[in-house]
């Protein structure tokens, strides 16, 4: 098997204590992608080498992004609509993992709490089956995470997870180790305050970022 990419370079710029959601970048610093060399294995079980590309998504990645989410068979599947709009209002916090010739394989989307500016709260993340287990959730999470350092806008990240989500929970645990951040978890919304089946969500916090280096 290939090793997936995992290597995290932390960005160079200082992040002051006082973080706050610039609002003023430009759209060159929205654009900036990188790339990940990730290992898969094709329908024949053969292993690969692909060279996916990590940038902010538009909104014509929307309807790959709600066909990744609806054949997840974890995620809770909103509207195609919101997947449009949110790449359109949120391309900024959000970003998609393209294959050679554009098409999205992963996506994680995400937005800047309200009233704490720093901190980036991931609502949802995830990659093609066939894709799992190479390293792609982990590189659009390192993406992400440098875009917004770049610009001053990460000091936490926070996600929920469901208690039974192994593989989120493991990617995030170790989203923190690779930036050497503490990760705190806690109940959030038990599983009594769904009015369906819905099983409770635990809030990871994880952070300050940008301080130390992995
Ligand atoms: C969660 C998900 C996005 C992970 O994507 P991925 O590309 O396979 O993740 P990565 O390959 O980057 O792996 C990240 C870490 O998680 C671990 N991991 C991945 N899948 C795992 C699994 N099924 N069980 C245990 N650990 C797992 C990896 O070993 C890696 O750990 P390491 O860095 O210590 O080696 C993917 O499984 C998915 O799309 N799941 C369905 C949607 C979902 O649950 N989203 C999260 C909702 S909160």
């Amino acid at each position: 098997m290939v090793a997936p990419h995992r290597a995290y370079t932390p960005p160079e710029r200082e992040i002051p204590a006082d973080t706050e959601d610039t609002g003023d970048e430009t759209r060159e610093s929205i654009r900036a992608q990188s790339t990940a060399q990730v290992g898969s294995h094709g329908e024949s079980g053969v292993c690969f080498m692909d060279t996916l590309v990590m940038t902010a998504p538009t909104v014509e990645n929307g309807p790959a992004a709600w066909r990744i989410a609806r054949d997840s068979g974890v995620l809770d599947v909103n509207s195609s609509y919101s997947y449009l709009l949110w790449f359109r209002e949120f391309a900024r916090t959000s970003a998609v993992a393209l294959r050679s010739g554009g098409a999205p394989v992963g996506f994680v989307t995400g937005f800047h709490r309200p009233e704490q500016p720093g901190t980036l709260a991931v609502w949802q993340i995830a990659v093609d089956r066939e894709r799992r287990g190479h390293g792609v959730a982990s590189a659009l999470l390192d993406h992400l995470a440098d875009r917004l350092t770049a610009i001053g806008a990460l000091r936490y990240l926070e996600t929920t997870i469901g208690a039974d989500n192994t593989a989120s929970d493991r990617l995030f645990r170790s989203f923190a180790e690779r930036h050497a951040a503490p990760l705190e978890r806690d109940v959030l919304f038990p599983a009594e305050l769904f009015p369906d089946t819905h099983e409770a969500e635990f809030l990871y916090r994880i952070g300050p970022l940008g301080r130390q280096t992995a």
